[in-house]
């Protein structure tokens, strides 16, 4: 490895005043700096396009908002190319986090494996943070059981549509909330939904009531804003909100601030109780929960839905996508063709 070797990658231009656009991203070349004894150089194979990656653009999350010049930050799915003495060997597979780029230079001690010979797309979607989230939302944070109706937004993007497979496979009635006909079909047709709900409709109010006429016991929100409130009003008494996102809130100037826009009175009325949860707060769990999702897709039991663009260059156009409502599945960019099933 030489300084010689050059990166492409997508760094924020400037902060968004709105919705983002194409010119609020940059194309350039870096040098790969040389690894320490700690890090590891992955040459990417896949990078996600997550909603996050909007969100800190425009202020802090769990990590610090974005400053003009850094880089678009996702998962990355690749094969080590160089790592320092204490890292992964050369031609290994690995997952981890860092952006949108060609080659990325991260802790070793921050990259997972690669164990298992499935299409490494699968890394970034159901055996990935999304794949996780929609797991542990499901099953610890809304603790879901049989029987129960369990509503879901974004139902059809990358978490939504693992987190109703995952409520269906335990016995609950599923309803998913999307933006068009044709997510509502493939929910239904494919995944096995038992309703979809179109939250752009005039009479989505009655839709949902009708879908759900025994009311709504647990309500998985990827997306909060006005959806959010609408749906609290039909929910049970003691249901569960399981807060996984807020993606709703991501494109735009200035966040929406929910303190008591109208959502209190109903969580107080039917006793409900309101949950958030971070993918990493059940890190321990991950390898357990890994192999059962890796079980239910081998088994036919689960459905992978992914929208993968080709080449780097799409990025932008790609995390676009996730606020018009056009993807379907987990949103990732391709960079080269996965290599040949290796582990360390
Ligand atoms: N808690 C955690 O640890 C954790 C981990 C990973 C992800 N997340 C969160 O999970 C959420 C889903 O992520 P994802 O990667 O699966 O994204 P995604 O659902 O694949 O894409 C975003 C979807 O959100 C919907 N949407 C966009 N703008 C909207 C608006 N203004 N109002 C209502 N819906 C809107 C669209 O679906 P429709 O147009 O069909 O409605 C769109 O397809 C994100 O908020 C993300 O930050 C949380």
């Amino acid at each position: 490895m030489t300084n010689a070797l050059m990166s492409n990658r997508w760094v924020m231009s400037e902060r968004p005043d709105g919705s983002v656009s194409a010119r609020h991203f940059r194309r350039e070349a870096v040098p790969v700096p040389i690894p320490t004894r700690e890090q590891t150089v992955v040459r990417n194979v896949l990078v996600s396009v997550a909603p996050h990656a909007r969100a800190v653009m425009q202020g802090d999350t769990y990590r610090l908002q974005l400053r003009a010049g850094e880089l678009i930050p996702s998962s990355i799915v690749g094969e080590v190319v160089a790592a320092g003495s204490a890292g992964p060997a050369v031609g290994t597979l690995v997952a981890g986090f860092s952006g949108w780029e060609e080659y990325s230079v991260v802790p070793s001690s921050s990259l997972r494996a690669v164990t298992m010979p499935v299409p490494l797309p699968n890394y970034l979607s159901v055996l990935g943070l999304n794949g996780l989230t929609a797991y542990f939302g499901i099953t610890m944070v809304g603790a879901v059981t049989v029987g129960q109706t369990v509503v879901l937004s974004g139902a059809a993007g990358g978490v939504g549509h693992i987190a109703g497979q995952v409520a269906r496979m335990l016995g609950a009635r599923v309803i998913g909330i999307v933006s068009s006909d044709h997510k509502a079909d493939v929910l239904q047709a494919r995944l096995g939904f038992d309703a979809v709900v179109n939250r752009t409709s005039t009479t989505f109010d009655e839709d949902l009531r009708t879908a759900a006429p025994d009311g709504v016991d647990v309500y998985f929100d990827n997306v909060a804003g006005p959806l959010l409130r609408r749906v609290l009003h039909q929910m049970n008494k003691q249901g569960r909100v399981v807060s996984s996102g807020a993606t709703a809130t991501y494109d735009v100037r200035d966040r929406v601030d929910d303190g008591g826009n109208g959502i209190i009175v109903p969580m107080i009325a039917r006793s409900l109780r309101l949950e958030g949860f971070l993918v990493a707060d059940f890190a321990e769990h991950w390898p357990a929960a890994t192999a059962v999702l890796h079980e239910w897709v081998t088994s036919g039991d689960l459905i992978v839905l992914q929208a993968v663009h080709e080449g780097l260059e799409t990025a932008p156009t790609a995390l676009l996508d996730l606020f018009t409502g056009v993807n379907v599945g987990q949103t990732m960019v391709r960079l080269r063709p996965d290599p040949p099933f290796t582990v360390d």
